[in-house]
């Protein structure tokens, strides 16, 4: 239960103000001193906009708890002497919504989408160029955003900084990783007050001293900068905006609006999770008929590049082979695996390539890669061919050939694409985050979409929702995934490291972390002095599918790895579409247990997994239908595992379970816990 500290902050004095609010609301025209107030459905949040001498201001509570203190609004434009205060209210509107829309897959089917809004028109006191701010406020959390509708005196402009605060109350403990890194987000997560930040990303999940978890991202990234925070010595994170290489932020034409401005708050870290709020803020599908749209499992060419067994370029060491992606295909039939990523398909590869962008062709295979053969071969096995398009930044290659390359793709039966940005400064010295990519990626997806290609994009920019509206863009990397634990010089991912991601990098959309090596100790890899490994057990290697998501998931390994292994049956078992999702239980960077019951059936699917530190736990499992009994298939760490010595110790068997038992779950140090429960009458 969060500590309910009364406040005396704005938004406590307005509340007991509410009879009152209409007439404040009567007053509020024209006013250069005004407040608006607009609460969440249920009552518990409320979100107040403050103008105060022209300068407008917001600020959050939840329930008698102050969430944000005042804190700046506006923009800054330029050559404009515009909406950096000094404005005035013209006008506002309200409204309330509740939908429930239908996800075509997802971590959950059917999200409910339930606001009350408030619109607020601001005009220059000194001119006649208009704003508007829209809060729209949920029972788990509230969305603001800048709207520039069409007016005259208003087209082309130019944004050279946003103004908007987050002033919180206190010095919370926050989970980060830094913005402007040559890794973009492939950083490890740390802890520690929020005045010790610099410029981080988002999400930016925080702990209040109240005992509220808030986490502070953006929703609906379509033709903006991206925002990363910056606390510096301070309690209030100011938002920055990813410059363009002339240094201004934003290019934009009325009517224009920004991404929205997203506070989740709630009182336990799960509660972050299950909260679809930045989904709610993006558009509804611009995809009329999404039945193409499939989510699901793949194999590929691919870590034994990681490994050096393999190269990407060609040579006596080329992966993408015919015959190895021959039998690439034939595992993925014989095991009921939906898809196989070849990377290193096609010429572009020899040399330097992250410095050669310029030169990689999407048409053109290797000629000991038959591309037409293999996919022909694929499709007579009922598996498709993920396809892959490395760019190495150089954008202005990978424009030119988008309509052939998805054009080739499509005619093949390819229907998922792995895209890939390693390096940092796009064509142009253009930056990842910043707008022109933001475009660049936007075109990429629209494309996709016409040649109904999914995608999985590596090193992409933050996910802000945009699947709601784009449902064909499933998946990114966007963290350190498995690639590190082959090759980091730090070793790979710590044990820790699947214990931040839901709570962090998880809150911004799914994520493919591809799971699934079996070979923990790396024996098969023929990289010279090996230091990095995967640090985890093989239990959690297995718990990881539940925990993670991801409509698309990898099983990573080198095929032969999975032959004669009875925990391979899980990753065969799994479901990567689901109808509901709950949080069992979880301390951010310690533990987390997530339960999720399958799309269309009736099974339910658990993932457990701990940090360097063996822990138990006690489950309930009410959550399993009330009356029915389940067959658990088990998969623990033996009681000798740990994630260091004996990582592959599995004890994979079944009990009997029904919704009032409670199960005991004991995770190994580094380890976790996969259980699948079926009814019984399926036997
Ligand atoms: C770098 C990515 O991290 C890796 O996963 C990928 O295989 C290579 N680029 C080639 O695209």
């Amino acid at each position: 239960m969060i500590n309910r500290t009364p406040v005396l902050g704005i938004a406590v004095f307005l509340l007991l103000l509410q009879p009152i609010v209409g007439e404040f609301e009567a007053l509020a025209q024209g006013e250069r001193n005004a407040h608006l107030l607009v609460d969440s459905p249920g009552g518990e949040i409320v979100a107040v906009f403050l103008i105060s001498d022209g300068q407008p201001y917001y600020s959050i509570a939840y329930g008698d708890v102050e969430v944000m203190e005042s804190s700046r609004l506006g923009v800054r434009l330029q050559d404009r002497p515009t909406f950096e205060g000094d404005v005035e209210i013209v006008g506002f509107d309200r409204r309330a919504v509740d939908e429930t829309w239908e996800q075509p897959w997802g971590e959950v089917r059917y999200v409910r989408n339930h606001f009350n809004e408030l619109s607020v028109d601001l005009k220059e006191s000194n001119g006649d160029r208009r704003i508007r701010i829209v809060f729209r406020v949920f029972d788990d959390g509230v969305g603001f955003r800048y709207e520039w509708p069409e007016q005259e005196g208003l087209n082309d402009f130019v944004i050279m900084d946003e103004l908007t605060e987050f002033a919180l109350t206190d010095d919370h403990e926050a989970w980060w990783i830094p913005a402007y890194y040559v890794h973009r987000y492939e950083y490890l997560y740390e802890r520690s007050p929020v005045s010790t930040l610099g410029a981080v990303h988002t999400p930016l999940t925080m702990e209040t001293a109240d005992g509220l978890f808030v986490s502070i991202h953006e929703a609906a990234l379509t033709d903006y900068a991206s925002m990363t925070l910056e606390a510096n010595g301070t309690t209030t994170l100011q938002a920055g905006l990813v410059p363009w290489s002339d240094g201004t932020k934003v290019k934009a034409s009325a009517p224009f609006v920004s991404p929205w401005r997203t506070i989740q708050i709630a009182e336990t870290p799960g509660g972050l999770i299950t909260s679809y709020l930045v989904l709610n803020l993006n558009e509804p599908s611009r995809i009329e008929d999404t039945s193409w749209i499939e989510s699901g499992k793949y194999v590929g060419i691919w870590w034994g590049m990681h490994l050096d067994n393999w190269t990407w370029g060609s040579g006596p060491k080329h992966g993408a082979t015919t015959e190895t992606t021959r039998r690439y295909i034939d595992f993925a039939a014989e095991h009921g695996i939906d898809g196989v990523l070849v990377e290193g398909w096609n010429i572009g590869w020899d040399g330097n390539w992250i410095r050669n962008g310029d030169l990689f062709s999407f048409t053109e295979p290797y000629p000991d890669f038959d591309l037409e053969g293999v996919a022909e071969y694929a499709r007579s096995k009922d598996v498709y061919l993920v396809g892959h398009h490395e760019t190495a930044f150089g954008i202005d290659n990978y424009e030119r050939q988008l309509e052939d390359a998805f054009a080739l793709y499509r005619r093949l039966g390819v229907k998922a694409v792995k895209t890939g940005y390693v390096d940092n400064l796009a064509e142009r010295h253009e930056l990842h985050h910043g707008q022109y990519m933001v475009r660049h990626y936007r075109k990429v997806v629209q494309t996709a979409a016409r040649h109904q290609v999914v995608l999985d994009v590596h090193e992409p920019i933050k996910d802000t929702g945009i699947r709601r509206t784009w449902p064909n863009m499933m998946t990114r990397e966007g963290a350190r995934g498995m690639e590190y634990n082959a090759w980091a010089d730090d070793g790979g991912n710590p044990p820790s490291y699947e214990t931040y991601i839901p709570f962090t990098r998880g809150l911004s959309g799914p994520f493919d972390f591809t799971p699934g090596v079996f070979d923990l100790k790396l024996d098969s890899s023929m990289r010279p002095e090996q230091e990095a490994r995967p640090q985890m057990t093989l239990a959690k290697a297995l718990a990881i599918y539940v925990v993670i998501y991801s409509p698309l998931h990898m099983a990573a390994d080198l095929v032969e790895n999975y032959e004669g292994q009875p925990a391979f049956k899980w990753i065969q078992d799994v479901p990567v579409d689901w109808d509901t999702t709950l949080v069992l239980n979880g301390e951010i960077g310690d533990f987390v247990t997530i339960a999720r019951k399958q799309r269309g059936g009736d099974e339910w699917y658990v993932g457990s997994v701990t940090d360097e530190f063996g822990r138990t736990f006690r489950i309930p499992l009410d959550f399993l239908d009330a009356g029915r009994e389940y067959v658990a298939e088990i998969y623990a760490d033996a009681h000798n595992a740990d994630w260091e010595s004996k990582p592959n110790n599995i004890v994979i068997r079944e009990q009997r379970v029904d919704a009032d038992m409670v199960l005991d779950v004991r995770l190994a140090p580094g380890g976790g816990q996969a259980i699948r429960f079926r009814p019984a009458a399926q036997d």
